[in-house]
């Protein structure tokens, strides 16, 4: 019998590559979506290439997502591609809105007109639609009110997908995954901000790490575990939604505290706060139940908070050491 195919989008992401290396040791043959650029997008990729097929695509560009559906007919299509960093969404709202909310339809209409019928889609939604909260903590039930271009743009994405779901019969899960983290996350987002300014503040590269606000506070899991959610998603006989998250929050101030502590270093002496890093709105808190994923889907968090500072934080030292 031949493998099962898997399309992933967003492929050369931190939640790509970790997804494809999961669906490689689960013997898919795996096919990732990526855009053209001028420089090379597939560092996070390097150890795999040789294993994937990469094809061309943007999910901007509805004939370069038909053609591939057409062609690699996938059993199971991820769809992890998005303008993700809620900072640059105020900057780029209709970008933003094109990748990621549009974008979204575009691929779901080339899978209802050129794909199998019999595929599974897995949708990236996110715990940034509930923005200011309605309910602590927050559940599949809890009410949405997004507070960013991203957070709108991903509700709009997260509610076609459920009315393609009961419109057309399709198999499409929305995993509302809270923040993840690893050494793998992009250099703009805060975690990662700060490990590799820590790291750069060890070795005398740097003498100060500056930040926007301190206070919020997030649920901020590891990466690989979620990867792994998603997947199990899939495995359902029947589609659904389903919030994956640790249980934990901690403000931004404590990320720092520990990644400082990690080193040896006091981080009051250092960080230094700049408005240009503060949002028009912002998400003061977020804490997710992923008791519904527990009991449905088996899945469980295995790295915690603690753990995952110092995995990000050993990385970059082990980056600037080299
Ligand atoms: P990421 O590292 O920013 O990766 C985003 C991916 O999307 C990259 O591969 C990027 O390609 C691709 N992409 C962007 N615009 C595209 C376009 N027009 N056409 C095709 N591909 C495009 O994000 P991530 O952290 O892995 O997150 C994966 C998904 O989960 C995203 O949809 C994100 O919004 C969502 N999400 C993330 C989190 C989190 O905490 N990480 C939480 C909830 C939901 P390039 O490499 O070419 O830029
Ligand atoms: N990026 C960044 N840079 N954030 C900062 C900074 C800074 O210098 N200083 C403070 N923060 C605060 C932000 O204001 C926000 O409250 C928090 O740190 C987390 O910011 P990010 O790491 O950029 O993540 P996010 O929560 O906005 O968005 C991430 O999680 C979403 C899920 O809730 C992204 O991965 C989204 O794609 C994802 O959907």
């Amino acid at each position: 019998m031949s493998n099962r195919k898997a399309l992933v989008t967003g492929i050369s992401g931190q939640d790509g590559s970790y997804l494809a290396e999961l669906l490689l040791e689960k013997n898919y043959d795996v096919y990732g979506l990526v855009r053209r650029s001028s420089n090379p997008n597939t560092p996070r990729l390097t150890n795999i290439l040789d294993k994937i097929t990469i094809v061309d695509g943007d999910l901007t560009d509805s004939t370069s997502l038909n053609s591939v559906i057409k062609d690699v007919q996938p059993d199971e299509i991820y769809n992890l591609a998005a303008q993700s960093f809620v900072g640059l969404s105020w900057n780029q709202p209709v970008t933003t809105g094109m990748v990621t909310g549009l974008g979204v339809v575009q691929l779901l209409e080339a899978i209802r007109q050129f794909g199998s019928g019999d595929e599974r889609i897995y949708q990236a939604s996110s715990s940034e639609m509930f923005g200011k909260i309605q309910e602590t903590p927050q559940t599949e039930t809890t009410p949405f009110y997004p507070r960013s271009p991203y957070g709108c743009a991903k509700l709009y994405a997260h509610w076609m997908c459920i009315n393609y779901r009961e419109s057309y019969g399709m198999h499409i899960s929305n995993g509302i995954l809270f923040n993840h983290e690893s050494e793998r996350r992009g250099l703009e987002f805060v975690t990662k901000k700060i490990t590799d300014g820590v790291a750069r503040i060890k070795y005398g590269k740097s003498h100060e790490l500056v930040l926007g606000n301190l206070d919020a506070k997030r649920d901020w899991g590891y990466a690989k575990d979620y990867a792994e959610a998603m997947w199990l998603m899939l495995q359902q006989k029947k589609p659904d939604d389903y919030v994956i998250a640790t249980g934990e929050t901690h403000s931004v101030q404590e990320f720092v505290e520990m990644s400082f502590a990690e080193v040896g270093l006091d981080w009051k002496q250092y960080v230094k706060q700049d408005p240009k890093f503060m949002r028009p709105a912002e998400v003061d808190y977020l804490i997710g139940d992923y008791s519904k994923a527990k009991r449905v889907i088996g899945w469980e968090p295995k790295v915690r908070f603690k753990e995952l500072v110092k995995i990000m934080v050993r990385a970059d030292l082990e980056k600037y050491r080299e």
